[in-house]
């Protein structure tokens, strides 16, 4: 049983930093290493950070897989299209259809602003991500190369589809 909660609470807050810290470092790591992944986890992923970006704008939505806390998703309305800003599964659950009920969800969100497209960025080393958007009906419209600080950049394919 999936469910999907509105993450507003400072307990909430520290989950959502648990997950990232677990998830990123696993994931991650191999991919950009490990003094890229310590940077983003504080900058973007702290609770203090969290909080910033939701009084910013952005959503967070915890879910669970039989009420244990296993993903987590961030979003934020832009003018023209939703933004799905962040989707991590914990590794022993992917593949269990969770990203899926989740993009559902997002595509209702956006249904419900009123938008047209939910657009993304991925690492484009993140090839089974980009496998898993494109089997989400996502497709490639560009590439994005943007300094984050630190001398880090941001190296990514920008996708998108059409709700
Ligand atoms: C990418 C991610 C969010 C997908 O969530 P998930 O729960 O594992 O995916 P699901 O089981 O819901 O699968 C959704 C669809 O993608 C496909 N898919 C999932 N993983 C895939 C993979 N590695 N390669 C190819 N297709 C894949 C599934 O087959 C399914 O398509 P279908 O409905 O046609 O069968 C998740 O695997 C994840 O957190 N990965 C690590 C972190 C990450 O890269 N996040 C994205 C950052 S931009």
């Amino acid at each position: 049983m999936i469910d999907i909660i509105p993450a507003k609470t400072q307990n909430h807050f520290q989950e959502l930093g648990r997950l990232a810290d677990i998830i990123w470092r696993e994931y991650y790591i191999p991919m950009v290493g490990k003094p890229q992944i310590d940077y983003m986890l504080e900058k973007f992923q702290s609770v203090e950070a969290i909080k910033n970006q939701v009084e910013a704008g952005f959503e967070y939505f915890l879910i669970t897989f039989d009420t244990i806390p296993v993903s987590y998703i961030a979003i934020k309305k832009e003018e023209d299209t939703l933004f799905l800003s962040k989707i991590y599964v914990l590794s022993t659950y992917r593949g269990k259809k969770i990203g899926k009920k989740a993009m559902q969800f997002i595509e209702e969100k956006a249904k419900s602003y009123d938008l047209k497209a939910i657009r993304l960025t991925v690492n484009i080393n993140n090839t089974k991500a980009i496998n898993a958007y494109e089997a989400m009906g996502f497709t490639k419209t560009g590439t994005l190369k943007a300094p984050i600080g630190e001398g880090f950049f941001m190296d990514d394919f920008l996708m998108e589809k059409a709700v």
